[in-house]
């Protein structure tokens, strides 16, 4: 079988899907292409679907700013993907065009692989910073993993309402300002990035101070271009443990992999090679 492998997006000219997309084919010695269906409008994006439905087209990835754009082109979405409502992965099961999301999954494989103890407490307590479509699926992602306490501090208040309602009863969330957020930092195993602000190249826009951070927290950024994010910087200098965003995007694409091909790549040191490729 060749793989007929893709992502469609704009724009995404300097995606690294490509690159970790090949990298999974060549290790699992799989023959196929991954290629950029680049498409600036929905109208591109209907009338590009309707001709991949007729061509072999085994799975793609969706990036923005098509994630919920995708879904009524969609025959099936899977439970993920309709929580969270965006969906990053499309899969050709049997003729049909099924939606998942990987993110959510990818985000707790990264924090699993770098730092599994915050899981053996069900009650470790998390901080998600930002609302927007990351942090959704990072909230579901947490969730699903088992953990129950987590906050979340935005901006807007109203955009964390439907978040925090992800949870079962089972999960308790708090929503706060970015203001209280940071006079609380201390009560926090984890806090996590998922905000735009620090993507620009020499941003040092921090979302919000970690001056009150404990030492033993663990702070992870989800932007990974600049690799290391002038707020993971800050959380350095404090002595907290950091987790970088290659580590989500490495782990997302490994997840969407295995769904279209149930290949278990044998990652080993690629996770690192990334890296090195992003600095
Ligand atoms: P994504 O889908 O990538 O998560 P998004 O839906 O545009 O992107 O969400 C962006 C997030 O970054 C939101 O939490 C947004 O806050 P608001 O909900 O208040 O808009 C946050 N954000 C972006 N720029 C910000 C800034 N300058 N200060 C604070 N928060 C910001």
């Amino acid at each position: 079988m060749y793989y007929q492998l893709g992502l469609i997006g704009y724009p995404i000219e300097h995606s690294m899907s490509p690159w970790l997309h090949r990298q999974f084919l060549q290790k699992s010695d799989l023959p196929g292409e991954y290629s950029l269906i680049e498409l600036a409008s929905e109208q591109l994006l209907a009338e590009k679907l309707q001709q991949i439905k007729h061509v072999p087209f085994d799975g793609f990835n969706v990036t923005v700013p098509y994630k919920q754009e995708i879904i009524p082109y969609l025959d099936q979405l899977d439970a993920h993907a309709r929580a969270v409502g965006a969906v990053n992965t499309v899969v050709q099961e049997n003729g049909q065009w099924v939606g998942y999301n990987t993110d959510g999954l990818g985000y707790t494989a990264s924090l699993k692989q770098h730092y599994p103890a915050i899981f053996q407490k069900q009650t470790s307590r998390v901080l998600l910073i930002g609302a927007g479509g990351a942090a959704r699926g990072i909230f579901d992602g947490l969730v699903t993993a088992g953990l129950t306490r987590i906050d979340i501090a935005n901006r807007t208040h109203s955009r964390a309402e439907p978040i925090a309602e992800l949870g079962d009863d089972n999960v308790h969330s708090v929503i706060l300002t970015l203001q209280e957020a940071e006079q609380q930092l201390h009560y926090y195993d984890l806090i996590i990035q998922t905000t735009n602000v620090g993507m620009k190249p020499n941003d040092k826009t921090l979302i919000l101070s970690l001056d009150n951070l404990r030492e033993d927290t663990i702070v992870s950024d989800i932007v990974y271009q600049p690799i290391e994010t002038a707020f993971l910087r800050q959380a350095k200098q404090k002595g907290a443990a950091i987790l970088h965003g290659h580590t989500m995007l490495f782990y997302q694409a490994l997840y969407a992999f295995e769904l279209w091909t149930s290949e278990k790549v044998k990652t080993e040191t690629m996770e690192q090679t990334l890296k090195t490729v992003l600095e």
